[in-house]
């Protein structure tokens, strides 16, 4: 991260501490070294603890977790691997990420299966609406839920477990989006046991850019195939399932982010005496704080309750910043703020008729005197 910017927007790619970039830049130095000692013979010497220590984190068994290279990757071999037909809904919300909404459309068309968009309201009071409006759009032919655990352009943690909980009630597959969600809320896979589960790890735990998962429960592996087919459907290695072998290895990459991601949760881990635990608290809790601050300072109302965010907030843009068509790909205010005034932060434009909104991200590394500092910035705009 540049020194001076203000940065307050961990969300979108998170930021890795320098101890882990050192670990990557030494296993890099030994993967260029002796590549084929590297790639080939060791490989699962280094992925091996990684992947333990990941899916202790999550609460998952190591042989139901595979390493993918983003969130995006996760949803795409989810999409591939189930069997649509003419007439299948794919259920999804209004508040999910647009890449793998993406995805969802593309398996659609390829098969004559539809899209069902569930409209969860923003500004919302209570967690139960999200559940409401998601239900309420089931049908006798959806076969598969995409759900967000932590919304991206809301920033709202939806309550998933009530929702996975309800839809395989109904016989509902549910696919969870948890790109941004472990380190930032607890994560336990097992207890939430829906059909899949994604997330990125290099967002929250602070992994290398290209560390992230995919968990498929057991009566799924089967037929699972990645986005990116390669040497595992015919290369299997003793000791391991077939739903590894396909995924472990995914074509010649950089897999130094896998192997750093058990690493990064170990390092973070120490990082205050209270553990994860106390970094997502402390990270919530100044989330809540700078979302009242700005709030104040802006004139402009709380859009949720507390209880439901993390470590992120979405917040209106002030009636001066509203009625503004986009004419680019990043709104100019938001580019202002980071060429003027140094501060990375998001703009968002959701709702009919359009409203314009900014998120906060709150990190370790993020005090309250920064979002006092995009409050003015915003005034003066
Ligand atoms: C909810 C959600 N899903 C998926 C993604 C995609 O993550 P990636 O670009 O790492 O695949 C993001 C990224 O911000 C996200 O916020």
């Amino acid at each position: 991260m540049k020194p001076h910017t203000v940065f307050l927007n961990h969300g979108s790619f998170g930021a890795c501490p320098k101890r882990i970039l050192e670990l990557q830049n030494r296993l890099r130095a030994a993967m260029e070294a002796e590549p084929v000692q590297f790639l080939w013979r060791r490989y699962e010497e280094y992925l091996e603890p990684s992947r333990v220590s990941v899916a202790r984190f999550v609460g998952a068994r190591p042989k139901d977790l595979a390493f993918v290279t983003n969130a995006t990757t996760g949803v795409n071999a989810v999409l591939r691997s189930i069997e649509l037909r003419r007439g299948d809904e794919l259920l999804t919300t209004n508040q999910d990420y647009n890449a793998c909404r993406n995805v969802l459309i593309e398996a659609a068309a390829r098969t004559r299966a539809k899209v069902v968009v569930a409209q969860v309201p923003f500004p919302l009071t209570k967690p139960e609406q999200v559940l409401d409006a998601i239900l309420r759009r089931v049908s006798d032919r959806t076969r598969l839920a995409m759900i967000d655990h932590v919304t991206s352009s809301t920033a709202l943690v939806f309550p998933v477990a009530r929702i996975v909980q309800e839809l395989e009630a109904r016989g509902v597959d549910t696919l969870v989006d948890g790109a941004h969600a472990p380190g930032m809320v607890p994560v336990n896979i097992a207890r939430l046991n829906p059909a899949y589960y994604t997330a990125n790890l290099h967002k929250w735990v602070c992994a290398p850019k290209g560390a992230a998962f995919l968990w498929v429960r057991g009566d799924k592996q089967q037929k699972m195939q990645p986005a990116i087919v390669s040497h595992g459907n015919n290369t299997p290695r003793p000791g391991y399932s077939a739903f590894q072998d396909r995924f472990d290895w995914a074509g010649t990459l950089d897999p130094t982010p896998w192997f750093c991601a058990g690493a990064a949760i170990d390092w973070m881990g120490k990082v205050m005496p209270g553990g994860w635990s106390a970094i997502r608290e402390a990270n919530h809790i100044l989330a809540v704080n700078a979302r009242k601050l700005l709030c104040d300072r802006l004139q402009v109302e709380a859009p949720c309750p507390e209880a439901m965010l993390g470590s992120m907030a979405t917040i209106s843009l002030p009636d001066q910043f509203q009625g503004k068509p986009k004419t680019s790909k990043i709104d100019p205010e938001q580019c202002r703020l980071y060429d003027e005034f140094g501060i990375e932060v998001p703009f968002f434009r959701m709702g009919h008729p359009e409203r314009r909104w900014f998120r906060i991200s709150a990190q370790l590394y993020n005090s309250l005197s920064e979002y006092e500092y995009l409050g003015s910035a915003l005034c003066v705009l």
